[in-house]
């Protein structure tokens, strides 16, 4: 564990899963603000390397554990005014094979984490949900307040479950939430979901690429920079009151099917792959559980000022060029 240098004057806030893809880039962002952030994480699903980049930083400090250990997430919780709740086990496709990793990987951290607030006297926390808690909604785009909220991956089910909780804790002990259903989060550092796959694949192979489902999946892609602008937008400006919790949707303002994905692919690794599809689950998905149409409606946090500043192909581009430029590097070194 290493020792928390208390930074005069800056409010202190908790990022677990700080060390994942979406946790350094909110770190970083929630540092230059001048907030003094503690991140956590277990290593679970991130490179101890990745961490690299906060050597040094005054403002920034690192707790190395399971956020369900009582006593490390409540040292990591101790005086701060905020939790950004990232851990989590995000690997949706392994609900299948092994659905209790998401009970214990996205709800007990989540009751751990609420549990440590309580403790703590910690009163505000910003969840990140998925845009799979809305199953296969027949509103699309689709909206925070579309219900019945039928998730049909065990990832949903239980980040549904997170949210409930959440929602109950902030009615019960005067705590107050935002929720973020995310649709696919896509950048600089990502490690796993469909353009990683597609540029591994292509890697070992470039006259081939397999493509999960039947081609016709149709989804929205959100780059990290906007994802946490948003995340950001809301933490400074329209968190509810306490008592409450809020959903608020992040996405970009379109959709694109999987064949435009791997044709961008294809285009920043400059080749020109045969595609295969495996046929796919229920409505032509990739595989059980995968939602094959998602776009979300964003009207709300736009009426807050934000605007996403990627399309999904761009934001599948720039993830595309940082996974090539980042293999290149790693087998240089
Ligand atoms: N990337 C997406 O497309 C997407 C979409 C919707 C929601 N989300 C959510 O956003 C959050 C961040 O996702 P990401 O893409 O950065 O994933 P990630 O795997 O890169 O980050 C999650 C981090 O949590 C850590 N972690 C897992 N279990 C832990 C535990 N018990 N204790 C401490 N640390 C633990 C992992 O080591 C990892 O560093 C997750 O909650 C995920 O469900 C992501």
């Amino acid at each position: 564990m290493s020792e928390y240098d208390k930074a005069e004057g800056a409010a202190k806030v908790c990022v677990t899963g700080g060390a994942g893809f979406i946790g350094r880039h909110l770190s970083r962002v929630l540092v230059e603000r001048g907030l003094h952030v503690i991140g956590i994480d277990d290593f679970s699903g991130a490179d101890r390397r990745a961490l690299m980049e906060f050597d040094g930083v005054p403002n920034y400090s690192f707790v190395e554990g399971d956020v369900r250990d009582p006593e490390i997430i409540r040292y990591a919780l101790e005086d701060c005014r905020t939790v950004f709740h990232l851990a989590a086990n995000p690997e949706v496709r392994v609900g299948e094979q092994d659905p209790v990793s998401h009970v214990t990987g996205n709800l007990d951290t989540t009751v751990a984490v609420l549990e440590a607030m309580r403790a703590e006297g910690v009163k505000e926390i910003l969840f990140t949900s998925t845009s799979t808690v809305y199953g296969e909604a027949d509103q699309i785009p689709t909206p925070e307040d579309f219900g019945p909220l039928l998730p049909v991956s065990i990832y949903g089910g239980a980040k549904l479950g997170a949210e409930a909780l959440i929602s109950s804790y902030c009615g019960t002990f005067d705590m107050r939430a935002a929720l973020f259903r995310f649709a696919n989060v896509v950048g600089p550092g990502s490690g796993h979901g469909v353009t990683v796959d597609f540029v591994r694949k292509l890697q070992a192979d470039p006259k081939r690429l397999e493509i999960l489902g039947d081609g016709r999946q149709t989804k929205s892609y959100v780059h990290v920079h906007d994802t946490v602008e948003g995340m950001i937008t809301v933490f400074e400006g329209a968190m509810p009151e306490p008592g409450y919790a809020t959903p608020y949707n992040i996405g970009s303002h379109d959709w694109i099917p999987v064949t435009e994905v791997a044709d961008t692919v294809a285009e920043v690794m400059g080749v020109k792959p045969e595609y295969s599809f495996t046929g796919g689950a229920r409505g032509g998905g990739g595989w059980k559980g995968d939602v094959p149409r998602m776009m979300l409606d964003v009207k709300k946090l736009l009426g807050l000022g934000w605007s996403p500043a990627y399309t999904s192909r761009d934001a599948i581009k720039d993830t595309a060029r940082w996974l090539v430029g980042e293999e290149k590097a790693t087998t240089e070194t």
